[in-house]
């Protein structure tokens, strides 16, 4: 699967794929994203610029700018950006793929970057492009909150909707290139610091 093909099949998939509480209620699904929303909150400053990348319709973004951070929330679907619009038409959505983010911010830099149930449909290689972009996105000293799961048997996902799995050793390594330094954080996901390149981890 290439990113081209994980995107689309993203943008054409029925929106109760996009979580499995979905399937048992609607509100299970927003109560879950505020919940998580409650949990980034322990990690990223008050008043923060905040990037969710891969934002989907809003579950997380939407309570995210409710917490009053200063949220963009991106997204490569255009179709998953109208339902977030329809449902907070004030927060500023951008249609975008990981390239794309460098373009829309230009000098600008975010104070955290979080993106949760994205990198892990994805490749090996395009999983790391796509965290380099968002270091990039990220102030020095930044916070990245990224949904990267490591396994003692990694594997890479075989469908849009599989799941990509990393090894300790895979992630030391990218972290070091790309120029994050990992948090001690208790959330269920990798929080990091933004870095030079070179000196993580
Ligand atoms: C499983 S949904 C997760 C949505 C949201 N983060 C959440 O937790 O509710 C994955 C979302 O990521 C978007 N996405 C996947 N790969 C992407 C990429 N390379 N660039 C931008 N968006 C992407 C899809 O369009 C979809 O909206």
């Amino acid at each position: 699967m290439t990113a081209d093909d994980v995107i689309k099949a993203w943008d054409q998939a029925d929106p109760t794929a996009i979580h499995p509480l979905r399937q048992v209620s609607e509100e299970a699904y927003w109560e879950a994203g505020r919940a998580q929303a409650d949990m980034l909150a322990t990690v990223i400053p008050g008043n923060a610029k905040v990037m969710d990348f891969g934002c989907g319709d809003g579950r997380v973004a939407i309570p995210m700018a409710e917490w009053g951070y200063e949220v963009t929330a991106v997204d490569a679907s255009q179709r998953m950006l109208d339902r977030l619009w329809k449902r907070a038409p004030e927060l500023t959505a951008v249609q975008a793929d990981a390239d794309g983010v460098a373009a829309h911010l230009g000098r600008r830099r975010m104070d955290a970057v979080y993106s949760l149930a994205v990198l892990i449909h994805h490749s090996y290689s395009d999983c790391l492009h796509i965290i380099g972009k968002l270091r990039a996105a990220t102030k020095i000293g930044g916070i990245l909150v990224l949904d990267w799961p490591v396994s003692d048997q990694p594997a890479e996902a075989d469908s849009w909707i599989g799941v990509t799995t990393w090894s300790r050793q895979q992630q030391a390594d990218a972290c070091a290139e790309i120029g994050l330094e990992p948090v001690d954080s208790g959330l269920p996901w990798g929080v990091y610091r933004a870095v030079k390149a070179g000196v993580g981890t």
